[in-house]
């Protein structure tokens, strides 16, 4: 796939910005324990570096085996990852901490097929928990890899389509350093997110700027080229906190939708956004209450959240009532209990605001 010359002086490069000049320190760096690798590969699975180290550590401290980890309880694993987002990568981790605890004596797989065997667990992490633990010749790709990759070699097709994933998997597994995957997958991660940034990367301190296709024809934005632009779909989440005597009405997320099985509150979507003057009143929310046992508590201010593909544009109000009702597949709940369930971070950080 690619020359023999530009192979060994691209290792060459690597190598030697590697030794010299990366500086970059994560608690996992260097970890050989199959399972801290794993963990710390689905924390990483759409999450920087910054915000799942924390989580990382606290993950290790709460469960530093697969045995533990997979006698908790399923709340339990839910809060610690409360914050995280993107849950079925929460629920995954639960069920391959089982099977492997359970069906394989708590070992991981130790090679590349046993590991893709494992739910959660795609090309990626099985490549990444391969060479780190197990030294495995396989190369990991991600976009830090479609970004170094494309531009060095100046590689114009789209990487979100199959034939151009495919092609790049092939440069890298061309490109990678057999006898030693665990440092060069490392590195390649390293100087995607230090040096060859999506947006204003660092070329001066890149070990390849001088025959860098993108960087010596000053089009390092264009690259990686994509094919499609995402649609983003736009939701409308209104929020009732209805509270009766220090309860409140809760249920959990069923699957198929963002936060599946996480806790809420009453919700009600729409496709457009409401006026707070609308979402006040007791009929909003398909329910009949006189003016004097409608007593609104608080209001939140527009809260958006971002997701790959949607963005949530979610409002919550607080409204106490002085006689109770009951709602098909609601439970009433003490705030003590509520503060052991997982719920969606903007409700979480709402109740913390108050
Ligand atoms: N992203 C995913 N895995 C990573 C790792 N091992 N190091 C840095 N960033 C990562």
């Amino acid at each position: 796939m690619v020359e023999k010359q530009v192979k060994v002086w691209f290792l060459r490069g690597l190598k030697q910005w590697n030794k010299s000049s990366n500086n970059r320190k994560m608690p996992w760096k260097g970890e050989k324990d199959p399972y801290k690798i794993w963990l710390s590969e689905i924390i990483l699975q759409q999450t920087r570096v910054e915000q799942g180290w924390d989580y990382y550590l606290r993950f290790i401290q709460t469960y530093p085996t697969v045995q533990s980890l997979s006698q908790a309880s399923d709340n339990e694993v839910f809060k610690l990852w409360e914050g995280l987002g993107y849950y079925s990568r929460c629920r995954n981790l639960l069920h391959t901490a089982r099977v492997v605890a359970n069906q394989r004596k708590g070992k991981f797989p130790d090679t590349q097929e046993g590991l893709l065997s494992l739910k959660g667990i795609g090309n990626y992490t099985a490549a990444a928990i391969g060479s780190f633990a197990f030294g495995l010749p396989l190369a990991v790709v991600d976009g830090n890899v479609h970004r170094v990759l494309s531009r060095v070699l100046g590689i114009r097709e789209p990487v979100d389509t199959a034939k151009g994933k495919k092609r790049m998997e092939e440069l890298a597994e061309s490109l990678l350093d057999k006898q030693n995957p665990a440092q060069h997958n490392q590195a390649m991660m390293d100087l995607g997110a230090t040096v060859c940034l999506p947006r204003n990367p660092n070329c001066t301190q890149c070990p390849f700027s001088k025959k860098c296709i993108a960087c010596t024809t000053g089009t390092v934005g264009d690259f990686p080229v994509k094919s499609k632009k995402i649609n983003v779909r736009h939701r409308f989440f209104y929020y009732l906190m209805l509270e009766y005597r220090n309860r409140l009405l809760v249920r959990q997320r069923e699957n198929g939708d963002v936060w599946s099985q996480l806790h809420e509150f009453i919700l009600k979507e729409t496709d457009e956004p409401k006026e707070l003057e609308e979402i006040n009143r007791a009929s909003f929310w398909g329910m009949r209450y006189a003016k004097n046992d409608w007593q609104i508590m608080d209001q939140s201010e527009p809260i958006v959240h971002v997701l790959s593909h949607q963005r949530i544009n979610a409002r919550i109000i607080h409204v106490r009532i002085k006689h109770p009702l009951q709602l098909k597949g609601y439970t009433w709940m003490s705030k003590e209990q509520i503060d052991q369930l997982a719920f969606p971070r903007l409700i979480t950080r709402y109740r913390q605001s108050r």
